[in-house]
């Protein structure tokens, strides 16, 4: 059986929040295994590196500011399609429009913040899995 592996981030939004649980539980009931976790607060040379496709976008520096604001919980998930299903468990970024049901949809709104907090990050495809975990999980 072939099994994939993602990167999953709770932002500091969804920790102050008090919903690192609710996260865990939704993606251990969806039925996928959680293989590594840690909770960490990134500096800003380890975000540089992972979101280092958005550098120069308008949102980078307030990404970076948020994501620097708080701990964070890192876990890699396995499963077949995890990457996907993960996504699909997340919702959309914009938290206004993301479906109930989904993390964002359900527990995130916007605040009128300069960026965007959506309480959680899911790789986007193997190869930024792959790249993630790796920045995230060294030797993994
Ligand atoms: P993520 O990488 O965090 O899982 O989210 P995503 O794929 O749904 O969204 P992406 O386009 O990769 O953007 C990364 C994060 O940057 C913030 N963002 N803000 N227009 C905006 O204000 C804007 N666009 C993106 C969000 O925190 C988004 O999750
Ligand atoms: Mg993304």
């Amino acid at each position: 059986m072939s099994s994939e592996k993602t990167l999953i981030l709770i932002k500091p939004d969804g920790v102050r929040r008090g919903l690192v649980g609710e996260v865990i539980s939704r993606v251990e009931e969806k039925g996928y295994s959680i293989t590594a976790l840690r909770m960490l607060h990134a500096d800003r040379a380890l975000l540089e590196k992972h979101y280092a496709e958005h550098n120069g976008k308008p949102f980078y520096e307030p990404l970076l500011e948020f994501m620097t604001s708080g701990p964070i919980v890192a876990m890699i998930a396995e499963g077949n399609r995890v990457i996907e299903g993960f996504r699909s468990l997340a919702g959309a970024t914009d938290p206004t429009v993301a479906a109930p049901g989904t993390i964002r949809g359900d527990l995130a709104r916007d605040q009128g913040t300069k960026v965007v907090q959506n309480i959680v990050h899911g790789s986007d495809s193997p190869e930024s899995a792959a790249r993630e975990i790796a920045i995230f999980f060294e030797g993994k």
